[in-house]
């Protein structure tokens, strides 16, 4: 079974229960500035987690491509990707834990013909300080579905994971853990829950692959441990919970948030827990990695950077067929950060290198784009091809020539007979010079390299990039705040005074919203003039000051299209959509006035119920350009 015909069945199944099948998200999240990337497939879905109506109703189910870039240093082993693909099914305040646990049982079991003896499952301890209770409903639930398969489900509860180590699986089969194993929520742990976030227990699916217990881990094995073992395939998020100022509340709804990355899936129905090789597109990439460097991927001197190859590649691959070029900040330094690596990995395999199209890295790129355009079509079409493979080449040209400048540097510093911690340093950040090889170069010459000191400078500089994205994920998850929910609003009507005052063509490229500021990126070919940037400042007040109704509906994705709504960039739509109106006054939602709205977009909110609750004046505070052709506005409500 290749994961095209896993994810395909995990579709279907979940079609015939009454699921609706919406199309996966772009990997760039739109509205939501709380990830670089989109990192599991519950993130679109917070606001209907939260009750907004669902336009496709109550049972969702998706396959949503997904990247953390946490993984990016933990990829060589023979379970971590930062690319994957996370299978998703959704009940938005409709069944709960018995049709989830059900399902899921059938679906490994039956479908994909797991063998149940290597099933291990996990749930929720419970915890007094958020007065929640140890989840024996899915205890139960489970106990159930193991007998009808003949198996006597032993329940053992473990605590936390240092616990598991101590007491081991004292033959047991369901297992409960603490919160920080089997409690779910984008930030974490209850306590890093800011207030207005969802969360809830969640059940935890393992496959054992029967391998010895590796005592290096801990003197016990238990699912969550680390040794190899065990590989958690699926979590079912029991969504059910909010942080309040005073503690936890239960959600007006019960909702079910399951995700489980295809990749381990496929790993599991192979019994194989080797990654790059259940799963044929990232198995195709190490064959054609062997074929061209004549090296094997079993040869442990060289496995390591065969698997960095095919993860980075499928990865940049995804990335730019989502519209992220390379550059130096944000998504486009990752996607740089994972071609050089790439680069470097293919280079020490020593692969007959190519040109252009046929370059090594495009010859990887190509093979991913044949593999998954039939279920993305973001990957299909012949200009996507180019975009895909001119882009990947410009960049290995350019790279090449940051390392001949790195090496001219190198070879002036290795003149002066060593190379410190801080020459390292610089070389890497300011040259882009990889440490690796530095350090490579230095031992030819017989050279010390200072590498303790350039680990320690390392460490500084990702101890400082962390702090910052701590605060960027503290900002992103005031989303719900209501000054995010105003900027949002103040977004549609600042498109369309865009397009009044520069001219219809304008579209957007881009948006990012945080609590302090709206960011747009817009198509238009040169700077805004004083006067263009103040009529259009003029007509968002103006607008705000109108006391304009702001109007929720669902309509057949064709009607919202013939009414010219705007469409939300990156996004794919399913048949029934979302859409805002902005305007005229009177207008409801029995009847929205589409002809004399203001604005309309395509959208999945939220925003205010009326353009006066914007309550400030409305400041373009900069407008710049991002690329050629495109344009951005930073604006505030003061
Ligand atoms: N949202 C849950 C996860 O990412 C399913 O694990």
């Amino acid at each position: 079974m290749n994961i095209n015909d896993i994810r395909t069945k995990y579709l279907e199944f979940y079609k015939t229960r009454g699921h609706a099948i919406v199309p996966s998200a772009s990997l760039i999240p739109q509205n939501d500035p709380t990830t670089l990337f989109t990192g599991s497939g519950m993130q679109p879905m917070i606001p209907y987690l939260l009750g907004e109506k669902h336009p496709l109703g109550t049972r969702i189910a998706d396959s949503q491509r997904s990247f953390r870039e946490s993984d990016i240093e933990e990829v060589g082993d023979n379970r971590h990707t930062t690319f994957f693909e996370m299978l998703g099914n959704w009940s938005l305040g409709d069944y709960f834990k018995k049709e989830q646990i059900t399902w899921m049982f059938e679906f490994l079991t039956k479908e994909l013909s797991i063998d149940p003896q290597n099933l291990y499952v996990t749930v929720f301890s419970g915890d007094p300080s958020i007065g929640v209770s140890q989840d024996d409903e899915s205890i139960g639930l489970w106990s159930d579905l193991y007998k009808t398969v003949g198996i006597d489900a032993k329940f053992v509860s473990i605590g936390s994971e240092a616990d598991g180590y101590r007491v081991g699986m004292q033959g047991g089969r369901i297992f409960a853990y603490d919160v920080k194993k089997n409690w779910w929520s984008r930030a974490g742990v209850p306590a890093n829950m800011p207030v207005g976030e969802p969360g809830g227990p969640d059940s935890e699916m393992f496959y054992d692959f029967g391998t010895a217990h590796d005592p290096k881990y801990g003197p016990e094995c238990h699912p969550n441990c680390d040794c190899g073992r065990f590989m958690e395939i699926g979590n079912n998020v029991f969504m059910e919970f909010i942080k309040r100022d005073t503690g936890f509340e239960r959600l007006a709804q019960q909702n079910v948030d399951f995700g489980g990355g295809l990749e381990r899936i496929a790993a599991a129905a192979q019994n194989n827990p080797d990654v790059f090789v259940a799963v044929d597109a990232l198995q195709e990439i190490v064959q054609l990695l062997e074929h061209f460097s004549g090296k094997a991927y079993n040869d442990s001197r060289y496995q390591r950077s065969f698997r960095i190859v095919a993860d980075h590649m499928r990865a940049v691959t995804m990335m730019l067929a989502d519209g992220v070029r390379f550059s130096n900040s944000e998504q486009g330094y990752v996607l740089r950060r994972l071609l050089r690596r790439a680069a470097q990995h293919a280079q020490r395999l020593e692969v007959e290198q190519g040109q252009g199209a046929e370059s090594i890295l495009n010859r990887c790129a190509i093979l991913i784009i044949e593999k998954y355009k039939g279920a993305y079509p973001e990957l299909a079409g012949e200009s996507t091809f180019e975009q895909i493979t001119g882009e990947i080449w410009k960049e290995e040209l350019q790279f090449g020539r940051t390392l001949e400048n790195g090496m001219k540097e190198l070879e002036k510093i290795i003149l002066s007979g060593s190379v410190s911690a801080q020459d390292a340093y610089t070389l890497f950040t300011t040259y882009g010079f990889p440490f690796e090889m530095t350090s490579e170069i230095a031992r030819e010459r017989s050279i010390a390299v200072d590498e303790e000191g350039f680990k320690t400078e390392m460490k500084k500089h990702q101890d400082l990039s962390r702090a910052g994205s701590e605060q960027k994920f503290k900002g992103g998850l005031a989303d719900h705040s209501e000054q995010t929910t105003r900027l949002h609003t103040a977004h549609h009507l600042l498109l369309k005074a865009l397009q009044t005052v520069l001219g219809p063509e304008v579209h957007q490229r881009g948006s990012n919203i945080t609590s302090e500021r709206l960011r747009i990126d817009f198509s238009f070919a040169r700077k805004m003039t004083k006067e263009e940037i103040a009529d259009v400042e003029r007509i968002v007040n103006e607008r705000i000051a109108e006391a304009l109704p702001v109007v929720r509906s669902t309509l057949p994705k064709e009607d919202a299209e013939m009414l010219g709504a705007e469409h939300e960039f990156g996004a794919k739509y399913p048949d029934m959509v979302s859409v805002y109106s902005i305007g005229p006054v009177g207008a409801t939602l029995e009847s929205p006035e589409f002809t004399a709205a203001y604005s309309i977009e395509f959208c999945g909110g939220p925003h205010v119920a009326n353009t006066e609750e914007l309550n400030g004046t409305f400041k373009i505070q900069k407008e710049e350009a991002v690329a050629s052709g495109i344009r951005r506005i930073k604006a505030v409500l003061q």
